[in-house]
């Protein structure tokens, strides 16, 4: 969207001018899945599909939010003094949870705004709308009041909005990848120590198509929560022996060694997941940065292999895409991407055979599931700026 539509639209709906423009990307993870809360390693990148927003500030304590996405919803307003969740205010509960915890930490936010949000990211479909929302909201608000903000205070309050707003215990992946994001590189991330690189995505002649299942990522949350606990409770298991804090504190040998401890065959497969899909990550870094394009896609197809098989989280529709991408010609591997139970998958695809691989896989993805899949080009980009 320009930036005079932005600006149009903001007019049409609220009768004003906006004061500033904004845009907070979505994500793709490339590989280190379900490892963000294991304290392991995660290797996202910020995407060209996002979030746009119009906002202006206001004299009282009212905000009025409108989403271009839900515009059956219109307008819906809400008071600087009233931030709590209420689940008729809908998308609005991000915004809320991100002024309130500025708030909290001490950012002094006197006055409402008016604001405009349009976005391009398929809602449910695992590339982090709500991530991409919420650091919209932050660089929204950051802007019309001034704040001193470190944007790693910005990618926290949107997890903290995620974990005590919504009540989804996600990780810091999401906003990290939206907050700090850059052209063409990708996020090398220790999620325990957020020591971080930013890594050239450098592919050759290929590129990294997005498969979206078109299946809204439902139960997504409580099942997302339940995986959680499974492996906190299979790290307590370990500790009794291993003085660990985390399952990424391990390796494959360490794990082999003491898998015993863990009573359950479920929390076992959890729990071998985190830690395998942890040195994945490290490995598919440093392939990555040494050319090997090639080890770095099986490094990837292997990531899928242990969420279907092992962490459970992909289902018929991920499944469906990811194992006729492995069948086609010229890709060089394909997996699951965000948190899983439907949403998106992507596949690193020979840019000339682009076109072919996706009326492959569309043809077989219609016969199995009965609808169609979506595909978009991802272009790795910046994280959340002002326009
Ligand atoms: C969701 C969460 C992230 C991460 C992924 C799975 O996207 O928000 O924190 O846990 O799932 O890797």
């Amino acid at each position: 969207m320009t930036n005079t539509e932005l600006q149009t639209r903001f007019q049409e709906v609220f009768k004003s001018e906006a004061d500033a423009l904004f845009f907070s990307p979505g994500r793709i993870n490339l590989i280190g899945e379900h490892t963000d809360y294991n304290g392991g390693h995660v290797f996202p990148a910020a995407i060209t599909l996002g979030t746009y927003g119009a906002a202006s500030k206001r004299t009282d304590t009212i905000c009025r939010f409108y989403s271009e996405n839900f515009s059956d919803l219109g307008i819906i307003e809400i008071d600087l003094n009233q931030l709590v969740f209420a689940k008729e205010d809908n998308w609005t509960n991000y915004a809320k949870g991100v002024i309130k915890f500025l708030k909290e930490a001490g950012h002094d936010i006197p006055y409402g705004f008016d604001l405009y949000v349009n976005g391009n990211i398929p809602n449910g479909s695992g590339l982090s709308s709500s991530a991409s929302l919420e650091l919209l909201v932050g660089i929204v608000c950051e802007k019309l009041f001034d704040l001193q903000l470190e944007r790693l205070d910005l990618v926290k309050i949107g997890k903290q909005t995620e974990n005590q707003f919504i009540g989804v215990n996600s990780g810091i992946m999401d906003q990290f990848a939206i907050g700090l994001g850059a052209d063409k590189k990708a996020i090398y991330l220790d999620t325990n120590s957020l020591e971080y690189e930013l890594v050239p995505l450098d592919l050759g002649h290929y590129q990294i198509v997005i498969m979206n299942t078109n299946k809204r990522r439902e139960l997504a949350d409580s099942k997302y929560n339940e995986r959680r606990s499974e492996c906190e409770a299979a790290l307590e298991e370990l500790q009794t022996k291993l003085v660990i804090d985390s399952l990424g504190a391990i390796d494959n040998e360490t794990f082999d060694q003491y898998a015993y401890l863990i009573k359950d065959s479920n929390r076992l497969k959890r729990a071998r997941h985190a830690v395998s899909e942890n040195q994945r990550t490290l490995e598919a870094l440093k392939a990555l940065q040494a050319g090997e394009l090639d080890k770095f896609g099986r490094l990837i197809n292997a990531s899928h292999v242990s969420l279907e098989h092992d962490y459970q989280v992909t289902g018929i529709e991920l499944d469906t895409l990811v194992h006729s991408a492995w069948e086609q010609d010229g890709v060089l591997g394909a997996r699951m991407t965000g948190a899983g139970f439907g949403g998106c998958a992507i596949a690193i695809v020979e840019k000339e055979k682009v076109q072919s691989f996706k009326e492959a896989i569309e043809a077989k993805y219609l016969d199995v599931i009965g609808y169609k899949p979506g595909f978009y080009i991802a272009e790795v980009a910046q994280g959340s700026y002002v326009l």
